[in-house]
C-alpha cells in the first residue's frame, strides 16, 4: 500500500506504551491557521467509549475545542453544521460508517484532518478507506499517545502556517488539485482485488505519465538488467508506490507552460527529481536496509522540488529573477527565495501536498528537505534521505542550470553518516552513467 506502510506517525511514544499503536500515517492537510483553538470531533458509537475521550480530553480544553458525537449520524449532523479542524472517527457503526462519514467531510471540507480509530478486526475495512484517510490509529490506544498524535497534527500545521507563507500561498490564486491520475490508482487500490495489471491499464491511459514510467524503468539509477518495452513489465519492476508517486507528479510537469517562466527549467527540474527520487529509493532498499519506507522515499523524492513549478507558474517573473539573483551570486535558490517571498519551495510545496491531504511524513519531509535538522537527529528521517538524496545527486553536476545544494555536514556527523556519505557519492558518480 504506497504511501500507507511507511512510518508511524506517533513515533514519540514512550517506551513500553500498551495502547493506541499510530499505524500507517497516511496524510494531513493544512490550512492556513484558523484563528482560536484547533476544533477536533471524535465519533464513536459506543458510548463507554464516547466517556472515556471526553474524560481524557478534558485537560486539553485550552489547547483544543473538542466536541463529541455518539453514531455516525450524530456525526454528520455536526458536520453539515461546522467545519472541524481534525475528525477522528471509529470505523465500524451501525447505520453511517467511518468511511461514509469521512467521505461526506472529504467532499465538505478537504482541509479537515482525517484520522480514522478502529480495531484489529476491521483492517480489511480500513484499506478500503486509503485516500479518505489521513491517519489510521489502532485501538486499543492510550490518550496519551491519542494527544501525541493530535499535537503532531497541529504541529505540522503550526509550522506551515507562518504569516509569510500564508501570505505569499494566499496570494497564488488557484493552486492546482490533486491530479485525477493519481486520484484514479488511489481510488483502485481501495479494492484488494486489483492488479498491477489494472494499475497498468490506467497508467498506460495517459501518454505522457506512460512515456515517463518507461523513461524511469529504463534509466541507470533503477538499474534493471533487461530493457522495457510496455508499460505492465514497467510496473511489475517498479511497483505500484512508484507508479502511484509518478500519477501524482507527471501532469505536474506536463501541464507546467514552460514559456510563463524561461528562466525556469523544467526539464532539468524533473529530471532531477526523478532522480532524487530514485537514489533517495535506493538509499532505503539498499543502505538502510528498509524497503517498507523506499516507496514514500519516491514520492518525496519526486516531489521535493513541486514548489518550485508553482511559484515559477504563479509569480513567473519575480521568479525569474530570483533563479537569476540565486545563479550570479552562487547562492542556493532557497535561500534567495526567503529573501525575496519570506518563504521557500520547499515549504510552499509541503503546503500544497499538505492541501491535498498526503501523509504527514512526506509533508514533513518536502518542508524540511534543505534543513533536516529541523526534524531531529537521532534516527535518520524522511527529510534527511531527501536531503542527502538531493546533495548526492547535485554532486553529478548533470544539471548546470540548477543551482547546486551542498550537504549539510553537520546533520552527517550528528547522524554519523558522514563515511557513508562519501561512499555513496563515489558509488553513484561511478556507476551512473547518464541521466533519467
Ligand atoms: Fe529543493
Ligand atoms: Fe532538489
Amino acid at each position: 500500500m504506497p504511501f500507507l506502510s511507511a512510518e508511524h506517525c506517533c513515533d514519540d511514544r514512550p517506551a513500553g506504551t500498551v495502547g493506541f499503536v499510530a499505524r500507517e500515517p497516511v496524510a494531513t492537510p493544512v490550512s492556513p491557521k484558523p484563528a482560536g483553538r484547533t476544533k477536533i470531533l471524535f465519533v464513536d458509537d459506543e458510548p463507554a467509549m464516547v466517556r472515556v475521550l471526553k474524560m481524557g480530553m478534558r485537560p486539553m480544553a485550552a489547547e483544543w475545542d473538542v466536541q463529541f458525537a455518539e453514531g455516525g449520524e450524530a456525526g454528520l449532523e455536526l458536520v453539515k453544521k461546522e467545519n472541524f479542524d481534525v475528525i477522528v472517527t471509529d470505523m465500524r457503526m451501525a447505520g453511517i460508517n467511518g468511511a461514509q462519514l469521512l467521505n461526506h467531510v472529504l467532499r465538505r471540507n478537504p482541509e479537515t484532518v482525517r484520522i480514522i480509530l478502529s480495531g484489529y478486526a476491521d483492517l480489511s475495512e480500513v484499506v478500503s478507506c486509503v485516500g479518505l484517510t489521513h491517519q489510521f490509529l489502532t485501538k486499543p490506544c492510550s490518550l496519551d499517545d491519542l494527544k501525541s498524535c493530535l499535537r503532531k497534527v497541529a504541529g505540522i500545521k503550526e509550522k506551515l502556517g507562518h504569516a509569510k507563507l500564508r501570505e505569499l500561498t494566499g496570494g497564488l490564486a488557484c493552486l492546482p488539485g490533486i491530479p485525477e491520475l493519481y486520484l484514479e490508482i488511489t481510488e483502485a487500490l481501495q479494492s484488494p482485488l486489483t492488479s498491477s495489471d489494472r494499475i497498468a491499464e490506467i497508467a498506460s491511459q495517459d501518454p505522457a505519465l506512460s512515456a515517463k514510467i518507461l523513461q524511469i524503468a529504463n534509466s541507470a539509477f533503477f538499474g534493471f538488467s533487461r530493457k522495457v518495452f510496455s508499460v505492465s513489465e514497467a510496473v511489475q519492476l517498479l511497483g505500484i508506490g512508484v507508479i502511484q508517486s509518478l500519477a501524482m507528479a507527471v501532469p505536474l510537469f506536463t501541464a507546467f507552460d514552460r514559456k510563463r517562466c524561461p528562466g525556469f527549467h523544467i526539464d532539468q527540474t524533473w529530471e532531477h527529481s526523478a532522480e532524487v527520487a530514485a537514489i533517495a529509493r535506493r538509499l532505503y532498499n539498499e543502505h538502510l536496509d528498509d524497503s517498507h519506507r523506499a516507496e514514500q522515499a519516491f514520492a518525496a523524492g519526486i516531489m521535493h522540488d513541486i514548489g518550485k513549478l508553482i511559484l515559477a507558474e504563479k509569480l513567473p517573473e519575480q521568479y525569474e529573477a530570483i533563479i537569476a539573483e540565486s545563479k550570479a551570486t552562487g547562492t542556493e535558490l532557497h535561500k534567495i527565495e526567503r529573501k525575496h517571498l519570506g518563504a521557500t519551495h520547499a515549504e510552499v510545496g509541503a503546503y500544497l501536498l499538505a492541501l491535498w491531504g498526503l501523509p504527514v511524513p512526506l509533508i514533513e519531509a518536502i518542508a524540511a528537505h534543505h534543513a533536516p535538522r529541523r526534524c531531529g537527529v537521532g534516527t535518520l528521517c524522511l527529510a534527511g534521505v531527501i536531503h542527502i538524496a538531493d546533495a548526492l545527486q547535485h554532486t553529478q553536476g548533470l544539471h548546470p542550470e540548477l543551482t547546486p545544494n551542498p550537504v549539510d555536514a553537520e546533520y552527517l556527523k550528528l547522524t554519523g553518516l558522514d563515511a557513508h556519505y562519501e561512499t555513496w557519492r563515489r558509488n553513484l558518480n561511478e556507476h551512473t552513467d547518464d541521466s533519467i
